[in-house]
């Protein structure tokens, strides 16, 4: 009778700490064994001269989503969880969200009711709160934290999404209290409408005007409001898809001071710029995502902060809207750039992306590419040491990468519902060959292995190693400030 049900022979596996050559002994869904020599398994396979990684956890992802202007995402959990696992991502976390006037139990209920039968890998859910009233700041969320979703987000811009100051507030208290983690879209609003109103009025309509209207003062000031606003409220803060310089060193300079900040980048940061959304005709709209891809020196600042620490995840920000009237063009055939849904589509090439101009291209060293594409994920959202790293007891969720395939991105090979890339052409090396998901083989030979629904919902921990202990006490001190005491 064999040892195990599955063994991986002959590969190197590496996390955010190790690279060992070693078996790996699978049992059920998790990984009972590493080692030299282990016993055999019911099926063997031999990843001689593979590297044998977590598998991915993105962490940020629009699936099945409305969005706040009534576009529905491309991908429902079935397109995006394929796409997802031939790309070596194992995991993810995309967004429940509210629209106002929603409850939240509601909004969570229809996202697992989507996800349920479709989705292939494990899942779990952020909240969006657009609406936090008495009775969901005070009731719903908690609630909802309880059952597992300790993380959420909120907006500082979008008409429909945006919360004013005294809202964020509201929310990062209760985040504290609950300890959960609050995300924030970082964008001055006001900002963008004022520029937005003056672009229109000349004329300036098309998809290369997003890029001028979301300008990077409007992203550092509310990233810097942001931060300053948890900092009176003593709660950890989490800025998701950082696109400047200029914000990332409003995040450098809070780190620096001791404030729990973290934030994440996205492949778009590092691979497009404004001048994509300048393509001929409206194929600029294919590139318009908020915030926009800068310049190139942005693009090297963006690098520089994810290889020195200072971001924490890389996540795709996948936001897939097709290139047609369901989509981008859903305003017509030349929609002025204020009418272009916003967002753009990664959580298959998140991490080949990654690999292929980080590890292989010698800018980043392999087991911070794994730190921040899995074991740093897990760990914020409260799914480590289960998810994100390769130990016995975690679950069997295992990307066996082949580091010297040579891969033209096009879209005919992805597997999301998209009709477009951005990535249309580019070459990387590197590519996931065997992706495993709690011990089952989800993709093999570039074939689904697993039945639609296999994936399982995920609660995830409170993020109470993120929060301080006590509780939140105003005190004023003899210089009129207001603190946070903590009890
Ligand atoms: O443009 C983007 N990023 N769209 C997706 C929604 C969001 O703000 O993350
Ligand atoms: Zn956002
Ligand atoms: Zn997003």
């Amino acid at each position: 009778m064999p040892a195990f049900d599955l063994v991986i022979r002959n590969g190197e596996t590496v996390t955010a700490t190790d690279r060992v050559c070693q078996d790996i002994g699978i049992l059920d869904d998790r990984i009972a064994a590493l080692g030299t020599n282990l016993e055999a398994g019911k099926r063997e396979i031999d990843a001689q001269g593979k590297l044998i990684l977590p598998g991915g956890i993105d962490a940020h992802c629009h699936v099945e989503q409305m969005s706040s202007s009534g576009i529905m995402t491309s991908d429902d959990f079935y397109s995006a969880s394929v796409s997802a696992a031939f790309g070596g991502t194992t995991t993810i976390i995309p967004f429940a969200a509210q629209h106002r006037g929603q409850s939240l139990r509601a909004v969570v209920d229809d996202y697992m009711a989507c996800a349920e039968p479709k989705a292939v890998i494990d899942y779990a859910f952020h909240l969006i709160i657009s609406d936090p009233t008495d009775a969901v700041m005070g009731q719903e969320l908690p609630a909802m934290i309880e059952d597992g979703i300790s993380s959420f987000k909120i907006y500082m811009t979008y008409d429909a999404l945006k919360l004013d100051d005294y809202e964020i507030l509201e929310v990062l208290a209760t985040a504290r209290r609950e300890e959960a983690l609050v995300m924030v879209h970082a964008e001055n609003h006001d900002v963008i409408r004022w520029l937005s109103e003056r672009l229109l009025d000349q004329g300036c309509g098309n998809p290369k005007y997003h890029a001028v209207s979301h300008s990077r003062i409007a992203e550092s000031e509310a990233t810097h409001r942001a931060i300053a606003l948890a900092e009176l409220v003593d709660t950890p803060l989490f800025i998701v898809h950082v696109s400047s310089e200029e914000a990332l060193n409003e995040i450098r300079r809070s780190q620096a001071r001791g404030l729990k900040v973290m934030a994440e980048t996205c492949p778009q940061y590092l691979f497009l710029t404004a001048k994509d959304l300048d393509k001929e005709g409206m194929i600029g709209a294919k590139f318009c995502c908020s915030p926009p891809p800068r310049d190139e020196s942005a693009q090297e600042a963006i690098w520089e902060g994810l290889i020195d620490g200072s971001f924490q995840v890389f996540s795709s920000d996948h936001a897939p809207y097709r290139f047609d009237a369901t989509g981008k063009l859903s305003a017509g055939p030349n929609p002025n750039f204020k009418q272009i849904a916003n967002g753009v589509p990664g959580l298959e090439v998140r991490m080949p992306l990654l690999f292929s101009a980080g590890v292989v291209g010698e800018r980043m060293d392999i087991h911070r590419f794994v730190e921040v594409t899995a074991t740093n994920p897990a760990k914020i959202y409260g799914m480590y040491p289960r998810k994100g790293t390769i130990e016995v007891g975690s679950d069997a969720d295992l990307a066996i990468w082949d580091p010297e395939k040579q891969v033209t991105i096009s879209i005919d090979m992805l597997h999301d519902n998209m009709d477009y890339t951005p990535y249309e052409g580019k070459e990387v090396t590197g590519w996931p060959e065997i992706v495993l998901s709690r011990g089952r083989i989800v993709v093999e030979d570039n074939s689904l292995m697993v039945e639609r629904g296999s994936g399982e919902y995920l609660r995830r921990a409170r993020a109470s190693s993120a929060q301080p202990t006590g509780n939140l006490v105003p005190e004023v001190d003899e210089n009129s400030n207001f603190n946070a005491k903590i009890l």
